[in-house]
């Protein structure tokens, strides 16, 4: 893989030493940039996500149109430790919501195998700050991250403070283009992690899991709330303040 050509527009991700973080969104970078950070997001999605192919669409249309397939901010940061990119982390930002949501996120096993078990909360505070920074220079408060994820990852989720919202949870398997396909179909076991910013509000409290369920099920991935998923996630979720 090519050595990525280091610009101010890295971030240096504090506790993890040779770690930045360049986002394929950043208006300041230019167009050649853009292509080679899209050319290596593609690269780790495919290997990791072959599932998920409509989001490699998705920032190629971003790219070329300047538009972003909903209201939130996309970011598709590309990983690098020192010159050598290792991974992405792509995380669309909600700002009038205050949400972020963690939609894919990979970093190479002979990198993360060399680091600490720490590093998933440290890398994680990091680009959370970043997020944190962007709603603030919008006069917004980030003060929930969301992500969905394999159960098996439980434990790595929880040790960098998500909680696992004990709620069934189906994503289309076409991702914001479900309309566009003759059937609507969804995963059949995805798991939603939530993880609250504020203090004064717990992880697992049932306004975090609503919030985190309307974030991605109604204004990311807009779903119909009279498909039968979907009607059963939100009236589950309903429940919990029961
Ligand atoms: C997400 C990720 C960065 C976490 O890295 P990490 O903190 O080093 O954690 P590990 O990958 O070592 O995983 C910890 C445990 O979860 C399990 N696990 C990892 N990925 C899993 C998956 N997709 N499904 C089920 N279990 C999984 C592993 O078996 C591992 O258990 P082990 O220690 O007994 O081997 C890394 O797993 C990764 O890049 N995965 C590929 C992409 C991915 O699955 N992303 C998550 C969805 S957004």
């Amino acid at each position: 893989m090519r050595a990525l050509v280091k610009s101010e527009h890295d971030s240096l991700i504090s506790g993890l030493p040779g770690f930045s973080v360049v986002d394929l969104f950043n208006t300041g970078i230019s167009g050649d940039t853009r292509e080679e950070l899209f050319e290596l997001a593609r690269g780790f999605h495919l290997q990791y996500f072959p599932e998920s192919p409509h989001a490699i669409d998705e920032w190629r249309h971003q790219i070329e149109t300047g538009i972003a397939p909903t209201r939130e901010r996309v970011h598709v940061w590309l990983i690098c430790q020192d010159t050598r990119p290792v991974g992405i982390w792509a995380v669309n930002i909600n700002i009038e919501s205050g949400v972020a949501l963690m939609l894919f996120g990979a970093v190479e096993k002979d990198v993360r195998s060399n680091l600490p078990p720490s590093w998933l909360r440290t890398f994680l505070d990091a680009l959370i700050d970043l997020c944190s920074a962007e709603c603030q220079a919008a006069d917004r408060n980030l003060d929930l991250v969301a992500l969905e994820s394999e159960i098996g990852l439980k434990d790595r989720w929880e040790s960098a403070g998500f909680a696992l919202i004990n709620l069934p949870y189906f994503e289309p398997t076409a991702g914001m283009h479900w309309a566009k396909t003759p059937d609507v179909s969804f995963f059949e076991s995805n798991h939603l992690f939530v993880r609250s910013l504020d203090p004064q509000v717990s992880s697992d409290s049932a306004g975090i899991a609503k919030r985190a369920v309307n974030a991605f099920v109604l204004d990311h991935y807009q779903l119909d709330p009279s498909l039968p998923q979907v009607a059963m996630m939100l009236s589950r979720v309903q429940e919990l303040d029961n």
